[in-house]
């Protein structure tokens, strides 16, 4: 299937993202994690749910679109680009699927316009916001990137992205990982980790949810761990969980086959 690589000027900055199905579907959003931009999607770009039109933005700061701006970038400001893409599309509402970061993405434009969303898919993900202790880690990462650039984040973080059994059988996540880490700027990469830093609680928000969601996880990821899932799909009613064996914080890389067919399976359901 012919996969496009459109951009556009939305709000103060250039947005790039990569698109794939046909123009009149219901509407796919898929968000990145963080430091990556929408290569992340690949699996899921290669294989689209049969009608959706699937759509995976570059957030401000990474892959092709425009500098993060400011020495901070708020998840409110991500999620207010991805308001005005959706707009820029002629979509009234879509399926709005979070990764990690895209989750928190989610959260604040849950917030913001809920009526944009469709559906929710909610993976690797967590409704909390940093402890002190995570606050603290994260400023410090920021101005070590800062020193010495995406590196100085890059090997520290590797192995908490990935099960050990992908690490050890399929070599070839890893080196993709490795690349879409080193491709983010130090800049965009100190400033998502400040807004990641101080973005707000979204907790409260869960028990409103009325749109149906699929909280979808690796087995064993360590910087989400499944009780972050389980804790999700308990609060959000209706909502369904899938934890995914084999797979640690990046499922759609790591399991794609499984990632796929429970996304598909979802994706399905909806009326
Ligand atoms: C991500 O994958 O987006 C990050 O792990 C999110 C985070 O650091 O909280």
């Amino acid at each position: 299937m012919a996969v496009h690589h459109r951009e556009a000027r939305v709000n103060d900055g250039q947005l790039r993202w990569v698109e794939t199905g046909p123009e009149d579907g219901p509407v796919l959003l898929l968000v990145h994690g963080f430091p990556f931009n929408s290569r992340m999607w690949r699996p899921q770009i290669e294989e689209p749910p049969p009608g959706w039109r699937l759509v995976a933005p570059d957030l401000r700061g990474f892959g092709g679109s425009g500098p993060a701006q400011d020495e901070r970038l708020g998840m409110d400001v991500l999620a207010a680009d991805l308001a005005a893409l959706l707009r820029h599309l002629g979509t009234a509402e879509a399926v709005v699927a979070g990764l990690s970061m895209g989750g928190y993405v989610a959260f604040a434009l849950l917030d913001r316009e809920p009526g944009l969303l469709r559906a929710l898919v909610l993976s690797d993900t967590r409704a909390a916001a940093d402890t002190e202790e995570a606050r603290a880690t994260r400023l410090e990462t920021a101005e070590a990137v800062r020193g010495a650039g995406t590196p100085a984040l890059t090997d520290g973080m590797i192995p908490k992205l990935l099960s050990e059994e992908t690490r050890r059988e399929r070599p070839g996540v890893e080196q993709e990982v490795r690349s879409l880490m080193e491709a983010a700027p130090a800049a965009s990469v100190s400033a998502a980790l400040l807004g990641m830093a101080e973005r707000a609680d979204s907790t409260a928000l869960l028990g409103s949810i009325r749109v149906p969601t699929l909280v979808i996880a690796g087995e064993e990821d360590q910087l989400t761990p499944p009780e972050d899932a389980r804790a999700l799909a308990r609060e959000i009613p209706g909502a369904e969980l899938e934890l995914v064996a084999g797979a640690g914080h990046l499922p759609n890389l790591e399991r794609p086959d499984v990632f796929n067919r429970v996304l598909g399976a979802f994706l399905s359901g909806l009326s």
